[in-house]
């Protein structure tokens, strides 16, 4: 990475404070974002800000020495009054958007509250953040409690490289638009140059919630934005696999899991490490326990299911009652089922040190995941990297966004009691070669994607997304396609072929709105001045489109896919082909019978073909309205000159034969001057331009599409950075 400096930004650090007759206490923090980012915070050379915990009652003396102590940690500790604790994380974050995340929405109180405390907070840590940045630093906020921060930061330090990631679920638009502040929420994580989200779930929910929210159209990995793009990514965590398993191996855990055996008395051990939170699944677990025992009575003197229950968030009611429901469970299943010489629930509401939940992970045979939703669950990757011994099963709720990663283990729907209490009788029944074989498998997933490849591939993905200011050479074009270039140049004739949506200017929200800026004018202007070098800029737009956008420029022009075209320093059109009048008559209607049932969508005539847009329509339903009409289109006209063509939101029905393949001969027919061929494109019909090109032709895809041409660039920034490569370049010799 080449940012001088990592500032991770958390409500939570990796150490709490807290007060304990009046001396403050500093313990590990509990929870994945805390014990995931850890490691990679020590590896590293920047600052964690964050909330250091309840310690604003220490006296002053004590609070300096706190603050120190975390200072030689690299550590920023902000500290909030007791008040604004409790409205904003104990509040808003914790009663309003914690049990919205993950679907639990009866949760969520009537009288919710604390908005305005947790915008307070945002901006607290905001004014920290920017008192600590230097130029050249990567911002890198986290989770749900700091969801405003990163427009914020972005309003106060406009240049900052920005990433936000989620480690909670981004719930269902369905959900996520009950939230009053809905639409500031979503503002407030676009001020980021990257969101990253554990699983493409999430970000197709956060997706369909800018649409449903705000009607912002987002492409498959990015938001452009009128002042800045916001990449998305999906980059699932993962948590640090080498220490685990080292730990694992160690004499003294060894040992420790002996211990834990042999006082389970020959009993196979079933596992469950969870925060006391409502949302692991806990109650439902202890129900599949019972259903078991109840079913089958010689295991109540077989098994022993240990619950470990860290607590948490303790002073949230909710939480509360939540802990009573627990223990009652556990009592009354230990009152029916326990013998005189076992009891089934072995439950501890404490924390464990690492090395005795290492030494827990290797003692179960069976280890049970099954929250009702879960951002990712990192326990689930801790019990597979500490299972040197390739042994034990692991049950994992399909709600946890570890399922989309953890091939291998028995997945399960947390909430069917029946299919929990099936899924434990089945892994504790599984022979040994197939729990060996599954737990290969899980193993090679954790290992290989730990937290430091989960951490690079995102810093990665936000250098990218705005490349370090000591890099803008990044802007350059990739080298093969550099080395391309300057072969084509080489030859003392160049023609340059050029889409223009999507390729020389990103789409709009309405194909009117899509006109050249001035930036690009003057550098298809001066490229097109320089000896040698010829201009065709080939679109599917109509001529007036072109003629008023691109009329003025010294370039040939070819528009519908090639059926007119404008050659260089002409100023009338020549057609293609000839025309059948009627057809487009039969065709017009049909199209606008799907733009009147499709909300959003709009019909565009044009001399040899008609298109329907559907940009603005709902995604979903945009989307099934598009097959619909491909369909229809495909039997009706299966027997005409007429050929149907799906572009980007666009269903489009042209004449035969015009397409720009035909740009793609014409521009390819022998000449005397040996000339090299170079052309950019975003779409299907661009594919059939570089198709018809010959081999020698250095053929650009804009995009991620997958195409057949010999290079690819990123996006239309991408494009104008290898046109103004080949203006820099000097210009081919006469
Ligand atoms: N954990 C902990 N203290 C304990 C037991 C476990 O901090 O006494 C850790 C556990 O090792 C894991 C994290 O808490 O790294 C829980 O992360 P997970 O992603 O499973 O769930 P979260 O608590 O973040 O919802
Ligand atoms: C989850 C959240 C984290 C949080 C952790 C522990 O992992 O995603 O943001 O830090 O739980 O919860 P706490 O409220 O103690 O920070």
């Amino acid at each position: 990475m080449t940012s001088e400096r990592l500032l991770i930004v958390s409500n939570r650090l990796p150490v709490t404070a807290t007060l304990v007759d009046g001396r403050v206490e500093m313990r590990p923090s509990s929870g994945g974002l805390a014990t995931g980012l850890t490691p990679w915070h020590e590896s590293s050379n920047g600052l964690w800000i964050g909330w250091p915990g309840d310690a604003h009652d220490a006296d002053p003396t004590e609070r300096a020495a706190l603050d120190e102590e975390l200072n030689a940690r690299r550590i920023v500790p902000l500290h909030f009054d007791v008040e604004a604790v409790q409205r904003h994380y104990h509040g808003f974050a914790n009663r309003v958007l914690w049990p919205l995340c993950h679907y639990l929405i009866d949760r969520v109180p009537v009288d919710a509250t604390g908005w305005e405390a947790y915008r307070q907070a945002n901006a607290a840590f905001a004014e920290v953040v920017a008192y600590h940045y230097r130029p050249g630093d990567t911002i890198w906020v986290h989770d749900y409690q700091l969801m405003l921060l990163p427009a914020m930061l972005r309003d106060r330090l406009p240049g900052a490289r920005i990433g936000f990631f989620l480690h909670v679920p981004f719930p269902s638009s369905e959900v996520f638009r009950i939230l009053p502040w809905r639409h500031e929420l979503l503002v407030g994580l676009l001020g980021a140059d990257l969101l990253g989200f554990h699983t493409f779930a999430y970000l197709r929910h956060f997706v369909a919630s800018l649409l449903h929210v705000d009607g912002i159209e987002t492409e498959i990995d990015r938001v452009r934005l009128k002042d800045h793009e916001v990449r998305l990514g999906v980059f699932p965590m993962g948590i640090d696999a080498p220490r685990f398993s080292a730990l694992a191996r160690e004499p003294d855990v060894i040992a420790d899991v002996a211990a834990i055996r042999q006082d389970a008395g020959g009993r196979r051990i079933v596992l469950g490490v969870d925060r006391l939170d409502y949302t692991k699944g806990i109650p439902r677990r202890l129900h599949a326990i019972e259903t078991l025992l109840a079913a089958e009575p010689a295991l109540r003197d077989q098994l022993r299911y240990i619950q470990v229950a860290v607590p948490s968030r303790g002073e949230v009611d909710s939480y509360r009652r939540f802990r009573t429901q627990v223990e009652e469970s556990v009592g009354r299943i230990n009152g029916q089922f326990g013998t005189l010489r076992s009891t089934p629930v072995h439950y501890v509401h404490q924390s464990v040190s690492e090395r005795q939940l290492v030494a827990l992970y290797g003692a179960a045979d069976v280890m049970l995941v099954t929250p009702l939703r879960d951002g990712m669950n990192l326990v689930s990757k801790e019990y597979v990297a500490s299972q040197t011994g390739d042994e034990g099963v692991l049950v994992l709720s399909e709600f946890a966004g570890a399922a989309a990663e953890l091939d291998g283990a028995v997945v399960v729907n947390p909430y069917d009691v029946e299919a929990v209490a099936g899924a434990i009788r089945r892994a504790l029944a599984m022979p040994e070669g197939e729990r060996r074989s599954r737990m290969q498998r899980l193993r090679k997933r954790v290992v290989e994607h730990d937290v430091h490849a989960w951490a690079a591939a995102f810093l990665t993905a936000l250098d990218e997304a705005r490349p370090p200011a000591s890099g803008r050479a990044a802007r350059r074009p990739p080298p093969s396609l550099t080395a391309a270039l300057d072969a084509a140049l080489a030859l003392p004739r160049l023609r340059v072929l050029l889409d223009y949506d999507g390729t020389l200017v990103p789409f709009a929200r309405s194909p009117g709105l899509a006109g050249p800026d001035e930036d690009l004018l003057t550098l298809l202007r001066d490229l097109a001045a320089r000896p040698g070098i010829e201009i065709d800029i080939v679109s599917g737009r109509p001529r007036d489109t072109m003629e008023v956008w691109l009329g003025e420029l010294p370039v040939a022009l070819w528009a519908e896919h090639g059926y007119w075209w404008r050659p260089r320093g002409s100023e009338s059109w020549k057609a293609a082909a000839h025309l059948d009048p009627t057809w487009m008559a039969r065709l017009t209607p049909i199209l606008e019978q799907f733009s009147r049932t499709t909300p959003g969508s709009f019909v565009e005539a044009k001399t040899a073909s008609v298109a329907w847009h559907y940009r603005r329509a709902s995604r979903d339903f945009g989307a099934r309205q598009a097959h619909e009409l491909r369909m229809l289109l495909g039997d009706a006209l299966s027997n005409q000159p007429f050929e149907v063509l799906e572009g980007k939101k666009v269903v489009e029905v042209r004449l035969r034969g015009v397409s720009k393949a035909a740009v793609g001969r014409h521009v390819s027919e022998p000449t005397e001057t040996p000339t090299a061929v170079v052309a950019f494109g975003d779409d299907r019909t661009d594919e059939d331009l570089f198709r018809a090109l010959p081999a020698s032709a250095v053929t650009v895809a804009v995009g991620h599409s997958r195409s057949q041409a010999t290079h690819g660039v990123a996006d239309h920034l991408a494009v104008r950075a290898a046109l103004r490569y080949l203006l820099d370049s000097g210009s081919p010799e006469q």
